[in-house]
């Protein structure tokens, strides 16, 4: 049994361990027509909880540094390539990110977003449809059809990545300044590679 309406997922059992795992599915959340799209992994626990995508550590992350960005979460569209908490936070598989791809491309197309925002390793991969080094690459802007549409890619570090590591915590706050800015959301934008777009 399946059920859409809009963008939004009301039902779906295409994935048996997700079914069991989750206590619900968590579909996007903010704007519908917003002109950034930030997409995660899959739902961890307070996203299950809540019924909404980052609203855990990683997604206060996310928020204050939108909002360092004069932005509220409500401006952009937040989203994962996977709405249903996979068992112990693993990872999702192959599989279930397959299975999952036809709502997450329904919500690119319905939103039709001027940049995407990849938030780590597992949808930067999914979306480029290559291996990435996210470290490496953060930063970059990358274009790749989706869905036969032409779709501005900015790879972006996981939000928890600059919790295990301060370090990361410049990168990840540029990276979000320059696509705001590039997206026309009002952030003043440096030099950097985003800056050719
Ligand atoms: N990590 C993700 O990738 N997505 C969420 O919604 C929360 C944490």
């Amino acid at each position: 049994m399946e059920r859409v309406d809009g963008i939004d997922v009301t039902a779906c059992e295409r994935c048996s361990d997700l079914c069991e795992s989750r206590s619900q599915i968590v579909n996007g959340t903010g704007v519908e027509d917003a002109s950034l799209l930030f997409i995660g992994e899959a739902p961890g626990a307070r996203e299950d909880e809540q019924g909404e995508p980052f609203v855990g550590r990683s997604g206060d992350v996310l928020s204050t540094t939108l909002r360092d960005c004069g932005l509220v979460r409500s401006d952009v569209r937040i989203a994962n390539c996977v709405r249903c908490r996979p068992p112990e936070n693993r990872d999702p598989t192959t599989a279930e990110l397959t299975n999952c791809r036809e709502h997450l491309e329904r919500e690119i197309e319905s939103v039709d977003p001027d940049f995407i925002v990849t938030l780590g390793k597992v949808p930067s991969q999914h979306l480029l449809e290559r291996d990435v080094a996210v470290t490496k690459e953060a930063g970059s802007v990358v274009e790749h059809r989706i869905t036969g549409t032409p779709r501005r890619i900015v790879i972006c570090l996981h939000p928890a990545a600059t919790l295990y590591d301060r370090s990361q915590k410049e990168t990840f706050e540029q990276t979000i300044s320059e696509a705001v800015s590039l997206a026309g959301a009002g952030a003043e934008s440096g030099q950097s590679r985003l800056s050719e777009y």
